[in-house]
Parts: structure tokens; sequence; C-alpha cells
């Protein structure tokens, strides 16, 4: 079972929480990593299948094909899913397709987008704090995984304090908490003290979230840990921006963890589009320079691993995927 205590933890990001990011948070010394949010209705259509080119479990839209999550082996026991959803029963039928994949499940009840509360989804939970813990108590009564989820603070410790109460009755493993309210935008400063209110008012372990604008180093990590008082650390944009920040043994250059990304982006045949958005990401500024315009420019792997001169090494997997692929690509589920 997996614990919260005295994490460091890879944060759901949309678009960038996908398996090769988790992958090298986890092999640069993340202990648990998110997934990105998934809404629910996205997997009641789609079907779990083992790829057995890849080793990977897959969850593939049955509409278009696309593939709304791809999960291994090696993340296996420190993979958790985040969901997006209104709807207790939803989010049980999902749970319950992913039960044997991931280590966990995450509710998201923090995201402020108009996507998210037009559907009831996200910071809306926390508007609506009943339907949010029957969707936790459904969860958590019908799951052999734990359940956790994901909040943002109100204006006082003490609104803040009483929500998470209601939250942590349902019986849910442990809470993130992002420490900016719902109008609070990345740029305005973290509270560490209403985290560290509730953190020392509750039971289970509280992940501390908010902290990558002061987090340069894999050192601030702790001196967040120890702002909150929190027993785990959850970060985003710092890994977002350079994910080798899990190293104990120091960051590395953005050229190395660009490159070690492609690798494992090539390795999972992840899709072109996905893996040139989480490298804009780390390049952020330098794709104003000359290698950064001609790497906007690109529009398949191969392409964006030549500028790393990584081009023989995908073109290579590739290959070999491919007469692999003669064989059939989707086994049904072992
Ligand atoms: C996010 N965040 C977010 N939160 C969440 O619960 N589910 C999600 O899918 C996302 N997606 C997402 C994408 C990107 C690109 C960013 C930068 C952020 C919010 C994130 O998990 C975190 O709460 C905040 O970024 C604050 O933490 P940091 O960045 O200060 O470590």
């Amino acid at each position: 079972m997996l614990s919260y205590e005295n994490k460091v933890i890879l944060a759901p990001m949309v678009r960038i929480g996908t398996l090769p990011m988790r992958l090298l948070a986890l092999r640069y010394g993340a202990d648990i990593v998110y997934s990105e949010e998934l809404i629910d209705w996205k997997f009641l259509r789609s079907k779990r299948r083992y790829n057995d080119i890849l080793n990977t479990v897959d969850f593939v839209d049955q509409t278009d094909g696309t593939i709304v999550f791809r999960t291994c082996l090696e993340e296996k026991e420190k993979v958790v899913l985040q969901l997006g959803t209104c709807n207790a029963e939803r989010a049980l039928k999902v749970a319950k397709l992913l039960e044997n994949d991931v280590a966990a499940i995450d509710i998201n009840m923090g995201c402020p987008k108009e996507f998210s509360i037009k559907g009831g989804m996200g910071v809306a939970l926390l508007k609506d704090t009943e339907k949010a813990c029957t969707i936790l108590k459904t969860l958590v009564d019908n799951l052999s995984i734990p359940v956790t989820c994901k909040i943002r603070i109100f204006e006082t410790p003490e609104k803040t304090l009483e929500v998470v109460n209601k939250l942590v009755n349902t019986g849910i493993h442990a809470i993130a908490i992002h420490g900016r309210t719902k109008d609070e935008r990345p740029q305005h400063a973290v509270h560490t003290d209403i985290i560290q209110y509730v953190a020392e008012r509750i039971s289970i372990p509280v992940i501390a979230n908010g902290g990558s604008k002061e987090i340069e180093k894999y050192t601030d990590i702790f001196k967040f840990k120890e702002m909150t008082g929190c027993t785990s650390v959850m970060l985003a944009r710092a890994a977002e921006w350079n994910c080798s920040i899990f190293r104990k043994d120091g960051m590395l250059p953005m050229d190395t963890v660009i490159t070690e990304y492609l690798k494992l982006a090539v390795d999972y045949d992840n899709s072109p589009s996905n893996s040139k958005y989480c490298i804009q990401n780390i390049l952020r500024d330098l794709q104003e320079t000359p290698r950064g315009r001609k790497f906007l420019e690109c529009q398949t792997l191969e392409q964006i691993c030549a500028i790393w001169d990584l081009d023989e090494y995908c073109v290579e997997k590739q290959s070999e995927y491919q007469k692999k692929g003669i064989k059939g690509r989707w086994q049904v589920s072992p």
C-alpha cells in the first residue's frame, strides 16, 4: 500500500504528466508521480489494452483511437491517477477500471479553470462539500487502493480546516494542499501558514504544494517542507522546467534533461505533439534562439530528436516497433 509519509512528489499537470515525464521524475528521485488530470468520461469511452510492443497498459479511446492513459510496470507502485469528476458513480466506475494498474486515485478539487467549474469539477467541489465527500467516500468504501484529493486553501485557516476535516472524515489516505485560493494565480505568494495550520491539526499526511517559485534546487524542497510543517512536498512548475530538481545529487543541465526525456518519449512512443509541448516548457525563453526556432518548426519525433543528436536512436527504435507491429499492435490485457 502506497505510503504518503516523507515523500517528494511530481504534481499532476495537464499535458506534462504523461508517461515519459513521470518515468523521468521517478528515475531522478521522485517518490510518487501523479498523472495529468484525466476526465472520467474519457475513460468511460476507452478500453484497456496491453501493448506487447511497448510493454505498457494503454487505455485507448474507442471513438478516435487516441491513448487516454499509458502506464507501465516501472511506475505501477508509484503512480497516482488524478481524476476530474463531479459524479461518484462515474468516478467509481473509472477507478474500478484502473484499480489494478495504478497505486492510488486522486480527485482534483483545485482546478479553477472555467471548463472544470462549469462541469462541477475541480474547485467547484470545494463549494459543494457534500458532493465532494460522497465522491471520496464512494471510492474509499469500494477500492483496495488509497484515495486522496488535491485542494486549494480558503481565505482563512479556520475555513480551510473546516472543509479539510469533512474531507478527511471520508477515510482518504492523504490530502494535497495547494497554498493558494481559487482566485489566486501562480505569481501570488503561497500561504505556507495556512497549509501549516491545517497540517498541525489533522491526522492524515498532508502534502504541501505551491512552492515552486522558491524551489530552485533540491534542498529548497525541504525548506518548503519545514515552512509548511508537512510530511511530504509536491512539485509542479519546478519539475516542469527542470525535472532533475528531484535529484539528490543536484540538478542537471537543460540539454541533458531534454535528451533523457526524449529517449523516454521515443521508448514509449509518445506523441510528437505532447513531447514537443513538454520540451517547450523546459526551453521556455530559449525558444527565441535560432535552435529554439528550429525546434518549433519540428513536427515529428525524429525531427525533434535530430536537434539533440538522437535521430538515429529514434529511427532505430521506430523501425524496431514497426517490425514488431506486423504481429499486431494491441493484445487483450493479461
Ligand atoms: C497544473 N496544476 C494542476 N493541478 C491539478 O490538480 N491537476 C492538473 O492536471 C494540473 N495541471 C497543471 C498543469 C500545469 C502546466 C501547471 C503548471 C499546473 C497545478 C499544479 O499541480 C500545482 O498545484 C500548482 O502549479 C502549484 O504548485 P507549484 O507549481 O508551485 O509547484
